[in-house]
């Protein structure tokens, strides 16, 4: 089992290159499904979570290559079959039912395993169901497996109880080829979610709204291989701001849009971190006297869930007492207790976590509980005293581009240990 092995205390200093999306990329891996042609995705993250969703398509007979030496990766899915998809892969990650919509699309019928719930909730895709429903599709649930079958897709008006980022996905991708008009209201406004409406309509789909929370889609006959470059991934370029910020540091980040940055950016202001966008470059100068904050996880344009447990061990080392609320998933506080084992102090009150600043967190043995409470520990362990030694890291290497070289390259005392 390998660990990142962390040693506190040293400013960063220099500039980082943000990757591309995790949560584009695999969307729109699923979408290329929709097309018999060749897609290819440029500037591909080389990410655990990306070779899972590649082997799921490789499970269907598509061709998949990834090329390393210029991150390209290339999609065939000519020869794809309706078979089921290797439950092993699909059990591995939640995302794998974003071929759902896709599949039953291009084929009209599917079987595949339920996703299962994972550590931060129990993520149900009732959501996902009842869209792909409203579209013509009949789904049969038994076995722990979702059966789906449709002789013909038909656009419907959906309304979301909850602007889900996965089944606003798996419906658009759906209707792409569906006969007539979709709308999706209260669809997720992700900036992912637009950048897979804008794969889709460069492979010939016609939707419009997306990245707002109305999204109309006109179903067309078939969709053309293309080639696609996805957007930075807003949530690596957040948790190197809190990694500027929790070291009192001054660092340059490349690879950003400021309008996806905009939460992200509103927070750290007012937690007194000065912050400079040139381009698509930030510069951002936590050596300043930083302020408690409150926060709230909402969907887009909201605070974004996937930063809630960096920012806690931000604010862990702010003196005052700061609240963090989840909204959105109900159990996404698995970090909390291991910033407890490096002397944080939060006490969880229902959704919301109280946070005390402390004077220094102080290195210690934890687990990396989840991806992003896996980011936090790290980021924990760059401002506190002594060695941590981060296990379990493979929910890091999930979503995260070589995240120790990164920070080594920022001059941190970081490594990553093969045991
Ligand atoms: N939900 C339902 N029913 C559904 C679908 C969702 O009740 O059918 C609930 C979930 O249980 C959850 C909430 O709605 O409580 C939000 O779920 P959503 O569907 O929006 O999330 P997702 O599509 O499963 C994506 C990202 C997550 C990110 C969330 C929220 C991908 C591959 N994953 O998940 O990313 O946290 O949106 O923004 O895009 C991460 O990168 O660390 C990560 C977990």
């Amino acid at each position: 089992m390998e660990k990142i092995i962390v040693k506190g205390g040293c400013k960063l200093s220099g500039e980082v290159n943000i990757s591309s999306a995790k949560n584009s990329v695999l969307p729109i891996i699923a979408a290329s499904i929709l097309s018999g042609d060749k897609c290819y995705i440029r500037n591909a993250p080389m990410l655990e979570d990306v070779l899972v969703i590649c082997d799921v398509l490789r499970s269907l007979n598509a061709e998949v290559n990834i090329n390393r030496t210029n991150n390209i990766i290339t999609i065939d899915t000519s020869k794809a079959c309706t078979g089921e998809p290797n439950p092993e892969l699909v059990r591995k990650m939640r995302a794998s039912f974003l071929i759902m919509g896709p599949m039953i699309a291009r084929f009209g019928k599917f079987r595949i395993s339920l996703p299962g719930g994972c550590n931060i909730g129990t993520r149900p895709i009732d959501l996902h169901l009842k869209g792909l429903t409203a579209l013509g599709v009949k789904i049969k649930l038994g076995h722990g497996y979702v059966e789906a079958n449709t002789n013909k897709l038909i656009g419907n008006k959906i309304y979301l109880d909850f602007p889900s980022v996965g089944a606003t996905e798996n419906i658009m991708m759906a209707a792409a080829l569906a006969e007539g008009e979709t709308t999706i209201e209260n669809a997720a406004a992700e900036p992912e979610i637009e950048d897979l409406a804008h794969f889709l309509n460069s492979m010939g789909a016609k939707i419009k709204g997306a990245g707002t929370d109305t999204i109309k889609i006109s179903g067309v006959k078939e969709l053309k291989g293309v080639t696609h470059t996805p957007i930075y991934d807003r949530i690596e370029a957040g948790t190197f701001m809190v990694a500027a910020a929790i070291t009192k540091s001054k660092i340059k980040i490349n690879g950003i849009m400021e309008e996806h940055m905009k939460p992200v950016i509103a927070k750290l202001t007012e937690c007194g971190v000065a912050m400079e966008i040139q381009g698509e470059s930030i510069i951002v100068d936590g050596d300043r006297d930083l302020r408690p904050v409150d926060i709230k996880t909402m969907p887009y344009p909201g605070f974004p869930t996937d930063m809630q447990a960096q920012m806690m061990a931000l604010l862990s080392t702010v003196k005052g007492t700061s609240i963090i609320t989840e909204t959105i998933f109900e159990n996404r506080y698995m970090h909390v207790g291991e910033l407890k084992r490096m002397g944080a102090e939060i006490k969880i009150e229902g959704r919301s976590a109280v946070i005390e600043g402390v004077d220094r967190l102080c290195g210690a043995e934890v687990k990396a509980t989840d991806l992003r409470a896996g980011a936090a520990l790290i980021l924990a362990a760059l401002s506190a005293e002594g060695v941590t030694a981060i296990g379990d890291i493979y929910h890091i290497d999930r979503g995260y581009v070589e995240i120790e070289k990164k920070i080594q390259m920022l001059g941190a005392d970081i490594r990553r240990l093969k045991e």
